[in-house]
Order: C-alpha cells, then structure tokens, then sequence
C-alpha cells in the first residue's frame, strides 16, 4: 500500500446510498474508511467502521470528532435546509484541520441553461430547488483553499442497483408506462466508473471542479429504449412521451478542462454494454 493511501481517514456521509455504498466498497480495502448510514440494517450495525447519522436531528461534527477524517466525500440526500447546515459545519472542519472534501454535485447545478450541453467553468444557472440547493453547497466549498474542495458534478448515474434501472425492472414486470423525455440531451455514467474517478482524485490529490459525465451526449429517450431492449425481448413495452419543452434541452455536464485520463473516461456505449453485463 502506497504511504499517500495509508495515512488517509475518508468519511463517507451516505455510505448506504446507491453511490455512497459503491464508493465505499471501492475505497475500504486502501483507507481507513469510515462511513454514515440512517436507516438501522444489521449490516451497517455491525460495522464499527459505520455510524448513524441523521443530518436532520444530529451534529456532524460529533460524526467527524468521532472518525477525524482526512477526506470527507459528501453523498448524502435529505432535507436541504439541514444539509447546508451540515455542510456549513463541514467547511469549518476542513479549515481547521489537514482534510478535503469530495462534494457530489449534480448536472442539475445547469439546469436553467437548455440550449448547450455545460463544462466546468461555467456559471452556474438553475431553476429547480435541488438545482439552488447544489449550487448554494458548491460556493460554500468552493470559498474554502482550493486544495481542499473537488466539486463532483454527476449526470444520471446508472448501475445494476442504481434506483433507475430496478424502477425500469419494476415498469417491466408490472408492465406499466416507462417515461420518456424526447426533447432531454443527456450524458450518463455508472457507479463503477464514479468510484474509479473518486479513488484517482484521491491518489493524485485532485482538487477543482469535475464533470465526470460520458464524454459523448444522447437523447433520453432513445438510452432509454435501448437499455430497456437489452433488459428484455420482450414486445409491448409502454413508453409515455414527456415533452417538457417544444425544443431540445441539454442536461449534461462535459469535461474540458479538469479531464481525466483516457481510461477514467467513459463512453454512453460503455454505459450501455456494462449493464448489460
Ligand atoms: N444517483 C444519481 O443519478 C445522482 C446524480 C447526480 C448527483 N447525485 C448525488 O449523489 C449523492 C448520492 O446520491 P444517491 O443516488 O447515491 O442517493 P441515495 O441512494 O438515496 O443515498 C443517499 C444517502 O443519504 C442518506 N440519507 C438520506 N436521508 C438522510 C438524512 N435525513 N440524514 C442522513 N443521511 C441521509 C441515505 O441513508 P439511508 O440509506 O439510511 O436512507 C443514503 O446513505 C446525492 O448527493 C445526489 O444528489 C446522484
């Protein structure tokens, strides 16, 4: 184990998330990792490397004197009021001690801007609450050294156990509607390939703001029928067409000028042919 991985303490807040959980499981056997749950399960309570925690009713920072993380990497969901305080209390730790924090942003931080697909330099633009929510977290941490902060904006992630694609199983078997958004450009990844990028902004102590998106755009609704065609042979699936806009509307977050190396990259193809796997 190289030194640089061995003197890391990484806390995870969402560790039993879709992403938190394959961050988690990706990063154990280098670090010292550390990570949150909130719902009880047996398998979170018998880890003494997992607290409970409740951004809504607990203090973080009794969860970071606890674990006294180096890195921190935010994946958390829940009331957004709560989160920005937690957030608040999560800057002041990493101001007064060695650590940094990987914040999960979302390609929502865009999504006031319809007509071009965004890079990281971009002023960001949004007009959903989610959308304010990220933005308001990411300038906090992007006030702090920037050593300190890496900024990760995610499209749709995608994955065997991702909430969208066992939503799809679930349209399949009920043989219900699938909604579909014709006039939404996109770019996509998978958890895998998101916790490969985390494990090398960690090595290389990255810092910055990332897009770490499929470097290629496609429609929604087309990805969509095509992941559905490899989950079943089946004919008669129902798709319900959303037309949210009368013109195409981009919701994707490109990489330009904090790329990473060619094999970090991703391709909308290699998203495809790794669900199917
Ligand atoms: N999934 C995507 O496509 C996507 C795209 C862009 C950005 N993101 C961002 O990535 C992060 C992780 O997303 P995800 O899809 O992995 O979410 P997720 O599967 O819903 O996981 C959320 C995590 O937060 C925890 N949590 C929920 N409510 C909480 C509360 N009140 N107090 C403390 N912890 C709470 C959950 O704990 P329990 O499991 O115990 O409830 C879980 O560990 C989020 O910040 C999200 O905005 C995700």
């Amino acid at each position: 184990m190289k030194e640089s991985e061995r003197k890391h303490r990484i806390l995870i807040l969402g560790a039993s998330g879709f992403i938190g959980n394959a961050i988690y499981k990706e990063l154990c056997s280098y670090f010292k990792t550390f990570g949150t749950y909130r719902v009880p399960h047996k398998i979170f309570k018998n880890n003494n490397h997992f607290l409970q925690y409740n951004v809504e009713q607990d203090d973080v920072y009794e969860v970071l004197e606890a674990t006294k993380p180096s890195i921190i990497i935010s994946a958390l969901r829940g009331d957004f009021n709560a989160q920005t305080i937690a957030h608040q209390h999560i800057a002041e730790y990493v101001l007064e001690h060695d650590c940094k924090i990987i914040f999960l942003s979302s390609a929502n931080v865009f999504d006031a801007y319809s007509k071009y697909p965004s890079y990281e330099l971009d002023k960001t633009f949004s007009g959903s609450i989610y959308g304010h929510f990220k933005i308001k977290i990411e300038n906090m941490l992007l006030r702090l050294p920037k050593k300190k902060t890496a900024i990760v904006r995610l499209p749709m992630v995608l994955g065997a156990q991702s909430p969208r694609i066992k939503e799809l199983r679930q349209h399949l078997a009920d043989k219900t509607a699938i909604e579909i958004f014709p006039n939404i450009i996109m770019n996509v990844t998978t958890d895998s390939k998101v916790t490969q990028q985390i494990h090398y902004i960690i090595n290389r102590n990255k810092s910055g703001v990332f897009h770490l998106g499929s470097i290629d755009l496609v429609h929604h609704d087309e990805y969509i029928k095509d992941i559905v065609t490899q989950m079943t042979s089946k004919n008669g699936v129902v798709y319900k067409h959303v037309y949210t806009t009368n013109e195409d509307r981009y919701l994707a977050v490109l990489p330009k000028f904090n790329k990473l190396p060619k094999h970090l990259q991703v391709t909308s193809q290699e998203v495809l042919l790794e669900l199917n796997k």
